[in-house]
């Protein structure tokens, strides 16, 4: 079975630019990204292609190739979705926030509302790629929905879960380390459709990186790979905190680790803690789906990853106000960085919204400056957790265009954010602007503590 058209619903972290890569490998198949969001679709479609609404190295690039070409941004569901033989679901599906699994489950009505659009519409034979973090045994759910209100229409349902991790985007997905596909591989149409996939993916990927496994394996390993990588997150973390009453310095702790080939020097960054849209979530639904079957200690020992991380988070904040004398009520912080981690302008569950809305309970007043977050994005992210009115949240916060002005007459600067950019301001002129003793926090491990002392600054690094 040959694909020549394929239909994406989500335009958003993970549709647009796995999209835009397929569409720039594989210039004979048609890719048409659908969205319900107006505003975002118009951006994709902006003619000044550095307008696009996802920042991405490289990224714009790709989409200048492709977009026109074989590459469609559109909100025309319904059309894209007949033409189309393969159907990615790159819709989001955050934890829930009511009911049954509230704070833990994934909510996965966008995913269901998807099946129901797709049933409505289809007159041909689809496949159907899940491509979000969704908990183990989506798939099913799927096909449930689209064989019970399809009008006789065959679906088979793909798992092939995305590896890509932001900020490397484009990179991950011209070079993965593997390509995961789950499918119904015990049928012959089920297999046809497993290689339709493998097919699409081996324009570009050689095909001993391409696995195929059954669709409950596929699911699970997303979930098994992203806990791995935020365990040894907070386990470094842990480390930090160790290192930092005992003298050691959590890096060179690491690089001794890391060495070890069993080990690996990867993922042993410590930091104010992880953030991003994939590990918190997909650990909750680890921990979920353990405790749906009984499983206890297994919920126990993914959730400490959790624990550990919003300790983390937590311990980083308090220390800014224990070091300001303890208390940072009326006195200016300047945050440098908001988004998850650098080169993405993705903000969801960001340390730096949980270390802000702690120094705001201790009445700090904040300036934020982040090289590619919008201002809008950051009231959105503090109004979210609905801890003060969203007035107050205007009037204590302000974000700015210039790291210096961020830095004028603050009582501390904060590192939220590792942007290489920070590494090379004119740390003299922000030492200088400020209000003194002149405190720094580096929440990334990212300056150099020598130069920041030397110029007189009272420097505090995690784990160290
Ligand atoms: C992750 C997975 O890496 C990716 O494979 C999956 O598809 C989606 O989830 P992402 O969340 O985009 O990707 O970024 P990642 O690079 O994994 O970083 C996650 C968080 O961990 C960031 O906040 C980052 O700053 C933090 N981190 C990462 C550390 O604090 N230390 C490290 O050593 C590595
Ligand atoms: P991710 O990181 O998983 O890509 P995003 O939130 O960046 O998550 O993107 C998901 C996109 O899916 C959003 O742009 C949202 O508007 C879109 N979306 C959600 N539900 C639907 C739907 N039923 N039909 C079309 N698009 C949808």
């Amino acid at each position: 079975m040959e694909i020549k058209n394929i239909c994406c619903i989500g335009a958003g972290y993970v549709g647009g630019p796995t999209m835009a890569v397929i569409a720039q490998k594989c210039p004979e198949i048609k890719v048409t990204v659908v969205d319900i969001n107006e505003k975002r679709i118009a951006a994709w479609n902006d003619n000044d292609v550095e307008n696009i609404p996802i920042y991405e190295p490289g990224l714009s690039d790709v989409v200048a190739e492709a977009r026109g070409r074989n590459l469609f941004f559109s909100t025309d569901i319904d059309s894209a979705i007949e033409e189309a033989e393969m159907i990615f679901i790159s819709v989001n599906t955050p934890t829930k926030t009511y009911g049954i699994g509230k704070g833990m489950a994934a909510d996965l009505k966008y995913i269901e509302l998807c099946a129901r659009q797709i049933a409505r519409v289809s007159k041909t034979d689809k496949i159907v790629v899940e491509k979000s973090t969704l908990p183990v045994r989506t798939a099913e759910a799927l096909k449930n929905i689209l064989d019970n209100t399809g009008n006789g229409v065959n679906y088979q349902i793909l798992s092939n879960p995305e590896f890509l991790a932001e900020g490397t985007a484009v990179e991950d997905l011209i070079d993965p380390d593997r390509v995961l596909i789950g499918g119904d591989i015990d049928t012959t149409k089920g297999k046809e459709a497993v290689m339709a996939l493998v097919d699409v993916y081996a324009h570009w990927v050689p095909n001993e990186r391409i696995l195929t496994t059954n669709v409950w394996s596929s699911e699970l390993s997303k979930l098994t790979a992203n806990a791995f990588l935020a365990q040894r997150v907070s386990s470094i973390n842990a480390m930090s905190e160790l290192c930092e009453k005992t003298g050691a310095d959590v890096n060179e702790v690491a690089r001794a680790v890391g060495m070890d080939s069993r080990i690996g020097s990867k993922f042993l960054k410590s930091s104010v803690g992880f953030g991003g849209s994939c590990f918190q979530k997909d650990i909750l639904n680890l921990v979920y789906i353990a405790k749906s079957f009984g499983l206890y200690e297994v919920a126990d020992y993914w959730e400490q990853v959790i624990i550990m991380n919003d300790h983390q988070k937590k311990r980083f904040a308090a220390n800014i106000v224990k070091t300001l004398f303890n208390t940072v009520s009326g006195k200016k912080i300047a945050f440098l960085g908001w988004a998850f981690k650098k080169d993405t302008n993705d903000t969801r569950e960001s340390a730096a919204i949980y270390v802000a809305d702690y120094l705001l309970n201790e009445q700090a007043e904040i300036v934020i400056y982040d090289p590619k977050v919008k201002e809008e994005q950051i009231y959105a992210d503090l109004d979210y957790l609905n801890s003060r009115t969203e007035e107050e949240n205007r009037q204590r916060v302000r974000v700015v265009k210039d790291p210096y002005e961020a830095g004028k007459e603050a009582h501390a600067v904060a590192v939220l954010t590792e942007w290489d950019e920070f590494k090379t301001l004119d740390w003299k002129r922000i030492y200088d602007d400020m209000l003194k003793p002149a405190f720094l926090f580096d929440g990334r491990r990212l300056l150099e503590r020598r130069t920041k002392e030397e110029l007189g600054f009272e420097f505090y690094a995690i784990g160290s």
